[in-house]
């Protein structure tokens, strides 16, 4: 049974079947920035304040997973000031959190390589994580510094690795067992992955663990997703038959 619902929700919604884990691309920042005649950075802060505005919602609905798609392995080819910026936010948002984790009992969880972080900025994601152990809440994984393609090459290394110390065997690796060397081991794959802002692309977002989830698109830019925007959301993807190969 869902944990709140919504008195103006649409009915189409059933809260008493949400899918477990929803991910979402963050996109649109520097378009909702442009058109305001605003630095891209303003974008993001705006952006920020979307994501905790869903995040927290996500929660109140009894939502298990959340993922969402903050900075990518390429994202570093952005000028210094956005880069920063990005940065900032994501230090600012942590902060906050480590306040509010005991009201909110919300899990944070990181999928990325988090050692080219500044070290104050990664000493605090290990924080956040060490007190997210003692909390039960809904988990939102945050994808920093994060690429599929460079967490598939990252797990092969550690299989490949293990085989070499003598821990695995290459022949007896099934897809259950590759699962546990990604980011995302022990979570389960998004049943529905979310992209506004009008692109209909993956852009390099967990590649292995979409395999079967479904996708929504909207023209909507993230900093203007809202609750009813993910209604809408989640109104489509209970409304698809979802077969996993089968018929
Ligand atoms: C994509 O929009 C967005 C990003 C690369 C950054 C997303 C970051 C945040 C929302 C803030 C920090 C995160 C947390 C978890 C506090 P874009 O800049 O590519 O937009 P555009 O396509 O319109 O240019």
């Amino acid at each position: 049974m869902a944990i709140f619902k919504p008195k103006e929700a649409p009915v189409q919604v059933d809260f008493d079947h949400l899918p477990r884990h929803i991910a979402i691309i963050m996109d649109g920042n520097g378009r909702w920035a442009k058109r305001r005649g605003l630095p891209r950075t303003a974008g993001h802060a705006a952006g920020a304040e979307t994501f905790r505005t869903i995040a927290t919602y996500c929660q109140k609905i009894g939502l298990e997973y959340l993922t969402v798609y903050a900075f990518s392995t390429e994202n570093w080819k952005r000028p210094l000031e956005e880069v920063s910026a990005i940065i900032g936010l994501l230090k600012k948002y942590l902060l906050e959190s480590i306040e509010k984790m005991e009201k909110d009992k919300i899990r944070l969880h990181f999928f990325g390589d988090l050692d080219a972080l500044p070290p104050e900025l990664r000493e605090l994601t290990v924080r956040t994580d060490d007190i997210s152990t003692r909390y039960e809440g809904m988990q939102v994984n945050v994808c920093f510094n994060y690429g599929g393609r460079d967490e598939i090459v990252r797990a092969a290394r550690a299989f490949a690795a293990d085989c070499a110390a003598g821990k695995r065997r290459p022949e007896a690796l099934t897809e259950e067992d590759f699962s546990g060397y990604l980011y995302s081991a022990g979570v389960p794959d998004p049943d529905l992955v979310i992209r506004p802002s009008g692109e209909i692309r993956i852009s390099n977002f967990l590649l292995w663990q979409s395999a079967y989830a479904e996708f929504y698109y909207t023209d909507v830019l993230w900093p203007d997703f809202s609750k009813e925007e993910l209604h809408k959301a989640i109104a489509a993807y209970q409304g698809r038959s979802r077969r996993f190969g089968g018929v």
